[in-house]
């Protein structure tokens, strides 16, 4: 065992830990052994993908298995500059291990930095049901009740929250195109500028990403799922996750479904989201299938998770978080006064 953790500690790659992850369940007969490592998780949670379920999650977890839980309060800043990635870097390697480090921020290469790379986990979800939420949770919030859209965005001019999500796309606002509709993927490829152009470029560098330096990316469709393959790979961060999550006690963990207003936008709106989302899409299915690869490797029932005929985009699940209000948020304001100065 111990050759097997000095190997792993030598290989801190993702096919290395999760061959000694299966390796070690099958010795154990899948009693879950507490793993030693890896003792640096990195979260970098894609905003509105379940990631404030998880996190409420991560706050229990903490306590219970004594690991540290590092957040950040900075929840408008996805991209940093070179010496801000440096300074991120070099302060989360020095938290106290076993960490677990979470924020809204696209992939860090802290092996370019001279770090060690830790390791990342993240969740993701279907690309046009993760921008509808967006789209409306600005206006109008969610169950937290009326008044905290007014929070959220009191700057917000009445035109463009009861602009029409048809509209929106049809006609082609920022809001409802490119480069804003390339959301998920920056989070996998990185810091590099062509990580934000919509592109094969840097589609193919988030899924090399996904193979090289994630344990687990889930999709939120599965959350259960997640949170299962969470629990064996990670025991001495996740252990007892679901049954705390199932947990009566904490209904508010599950109790986040949207009461706001939505619309569904027309059928021909969303063909034109699929359009301009095809590389969000091609990440999206592509991650889907390997979460898949991985259930079925370690032994979970596959739902039938048959593609639906029509898009659910509003299936009632846990899933609604911030979305960081990232610095793009910005030009937001600008256009909609161009617009309205017209
Ligand atoms: C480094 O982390 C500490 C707390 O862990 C925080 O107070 C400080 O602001 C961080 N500095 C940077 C540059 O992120
Ligand atoms: C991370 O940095 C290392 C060292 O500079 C480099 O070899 C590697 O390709 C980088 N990976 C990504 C995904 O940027
Ligand atoms: C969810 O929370 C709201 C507000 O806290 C409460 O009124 C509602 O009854 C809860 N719903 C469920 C199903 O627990
Ligand atoms: C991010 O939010 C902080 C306060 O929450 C604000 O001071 C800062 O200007 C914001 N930065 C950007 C780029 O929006």
């Amino acid at each position: 065992l111990s050759i097997f953790l000095w190997y792993c500690s030598l290989n801190r790659n993702i096919p290395g830990i999760l061959t000694f992850i299966e390796f070690v369940l099958n010795l154990f007969g899948g009693e879950n052994k507490v793993l030693p490592f890896p003792s640096q998780v990195v979260y970098n949670r894609v905003g509105k993908c379940g990631s404030r379920t998880v996190v409420l999650l991560l706050r229990i977890l903490s306590e219970k298995h004594g690991f540290n839980l590092v957040t950040s309060d900075i929840h408008n800043k996805t991209r940093l500059t070179k010496n801000e990635q440096m300074e991120l870097i070099k302060n989360i390697s020095t938290a106290e291990q076993p960490y677990l480090f979470t924020r809204h921020v696209h992939f860090l290469n802290f092996s370019r930095f001279g770090g060690d790379q830790p390791v990342y986990i993240n969740i993701i979800r279907d690309p046009v049901s993760r921008f509808l939420s967006n789209y409306f949770f600005r206006r109008f919030g969610d169950w937290r009740g009326e008044q905290n859209h007014m929070i959220r965005t009191p700057s917000m001019r009445q035109e463009e929250r009861y602009l029409d999500i048809n509209e929106c796309i049809l006609e082609n606002y920022p809001e409802c195109s490119n480069p804003r509709l390339f959301y998920i993927i920056p989070y996998f490829c990185g810091q590099h500028p062509r990580c934000r152009e919509p592109g094969e470029w840097a589609l193919e560098r988030a899924k090399l990403n996904v193979n090289e330096n994630f344990l687990l990316v889930g999709i939120l469709e599965e959350l259960e799922d997640v949170l299962l393959l969470l629990e064996r790979f990670l025991p001495h961060y996740f252990k007892g996750v679901l049954s705390i999550y199932k947990d009566p006690e904490h209904r508010k963990l599950g109790n986040m479904t949207v009461t706001v207003k939505k619309t569904v936008p027309s059928p021909e709106a969303v063909q034109i989201l699929y359009q301009r989302m095809k590389y969000e899409y091609e990440f999206y299915h592509y991650v889907r299938e390997q979460f898949h690869l991985l259930k079925r490797k370690f032994g979970l029932k596959s739902r039938a998770s048959r593609p639906p005929l029509r898009p659910q985009f509003f299936i009632p699940t846990p899933l609604e978080t911030e979305e960081p209000m990232d610095d793009e948020e910005q030009d937001d304001e600008k256009w909609l006064e161009d617009i309205y100065k017209r």
